[in-house]
């Protein structure tokens, strides 16, 4: 049996990574692919628990909210992610490593050695096959989450703060073609959606289904 192909949508907060999970999840099993959709911090009952932790008491020291972090994805990895590739059914998460990279690495300046370090350790060989980066302007991906009405203490963040992020997400796409497609996120939802469809029909799809 194929294994499982691993799909992540990444990007600042409000620019749609939900939203465009759950439509791509749903054009998948409309072509007969099994697929999960899961979410980083998180996926997992204590990995939920984990996130509820983060955002509800701030760790002080940004080591500490980074291995918080890393137990949920190793928790993730184990209890979920892998069992999923295994299995033959695709996994779409919601956030994964390039969020780790962005926030923890380039915004709260944690090494990138220990970074890559936890990645192989945590992640290994099972890297996402496609890493779908949506990209908006701070300002419009701030109105959206204001509006979305949950906001976290991430998109309460200042408008430099979420340019800075941006940037640390373009850096990404930018370095890793093979894996990453920008997506411009600045369009109607079902536009994203058609762009994402389109990214993963040619980089997953063309030998899967007509
Ligand atoms: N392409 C789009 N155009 C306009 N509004 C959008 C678009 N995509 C998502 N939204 C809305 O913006 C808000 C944030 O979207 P969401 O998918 O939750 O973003 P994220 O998961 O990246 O934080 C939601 O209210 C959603 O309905
Ligand atoms: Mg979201």
């Amino acid at each position: 049996m194929q294994r499982g192909r691993f799909i992540t949508f990444e990007g600042g907060e409000g620019t749609g990574k939900s939203t465009q999970a759950r439509k791509l999840a749903e054009r998948l099993e409309a072509a007969g692919i099994s697929v999960i959709v899961t979410r980083e911090p998180g996926g997992t009952v204590l990995g939920e628990d984990i996130r509820a932790l983060i955002l509800k008491d701030r760790p002080q020291d940004p080591l500490t909210e980074l291995l918080l972090f890393a137990a949920a994805r190793a928790e993730h990895m184990t209890a979920v992610i892998r069992p999923a590739l295994d299995d033959g059914t695709w996994v779409i998460s919601d956030r994964f490593i390039d969020s780790t990279r962005v926030y923890q690495g380039k915004l709260y300046g944690i090494e990138p050695e220990l970074l890559a370090s936890l990645e192989k350790f945590i992640v290994g060989h099972d890297l996402p096959t496609l890493t779908l980066i949506i990209d908006l302007p701070a300002e419009t991906s701030m109105e959206r989450a204001h509006t979305r009405g949950t906001l976290s203490r991430y998109d309460a963040a200042r408008v430099d703060t979420h340019k800075f992020l941006r940037d640390g997400f373009l850096e990404i796409a930018d370095a890793e073609p093979e894996r990453c497609v920008l997506i411009d996120g600045n369009l109607p939802v079902e536009s994203v959606a058609t762009a994402v469809w389109q990214a993963v029909h040619e980089r997953l799809l063309a030998n899967v289904v007509a």
